[in-house]
């Protein structure tokens, strides 16, 4: 016969706790991939994951525009089926909504007189 310590059984208890609690955030993180859980990510979810990985969309951004020009792009080029119009503003809404156009990360340039003596330049 298997005797379990009171140890033993306390740790098993920890660790199959661990499991199911690993399981459980597992499970919530594919559930809505990675995207914001704003109105409509459902859509986003059942129409735009099926050839790649949402992360392909969440690291770009976009105007309604830009994101609509991806689409078409997608349905022209990659095989993606039309969209029901009313489906297709709801993907449309969310995807501007939560990844909009982003603002330019470019610093402004430093000005000349920051900068060090070019050795290239003229010598006066
Ligand atoms: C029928 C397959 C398919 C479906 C469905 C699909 N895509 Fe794509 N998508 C592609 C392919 C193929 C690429 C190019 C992948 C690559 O460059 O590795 C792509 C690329 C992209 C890109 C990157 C574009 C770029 O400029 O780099 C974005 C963003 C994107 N898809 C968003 C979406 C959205 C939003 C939906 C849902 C409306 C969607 N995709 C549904 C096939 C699909």
């Amino acid at each position: 016969m298997i005797r379990i310590s009171n140890t033993s059984s306390a740790f098993l208890t920890v660790l199959s706790f661990c499991l199911v609690s690993n399981m459980s955030s597992a499970q919530d993180v594919r559930e809505n991939g990675n995207l914001v859980p704003a109105e409509g990510w459902q859509n986003v979810q059942e129409n735009c994951t099926e050839c790649h990985s949402s992360l392909l969309i969440t690291q770009n951004s976009g105007s309604k525009s830009v994101w609509e020009s991806r689409i078409r792009w997608m349905q022209e080029t990659q095989g993606l089926d039309q969209l029901d119009p009313e489906l297709e503003e709801s993907i449309l809404n969310y995807l501007a909504t939560n990844y909009g156009q982003k603002d330019s990360s470019r610093r402004v340039p430093l000005k000349s007189f920051l900068l060090p003596k070019n050795p290239y330049g003229r010598i006066d």
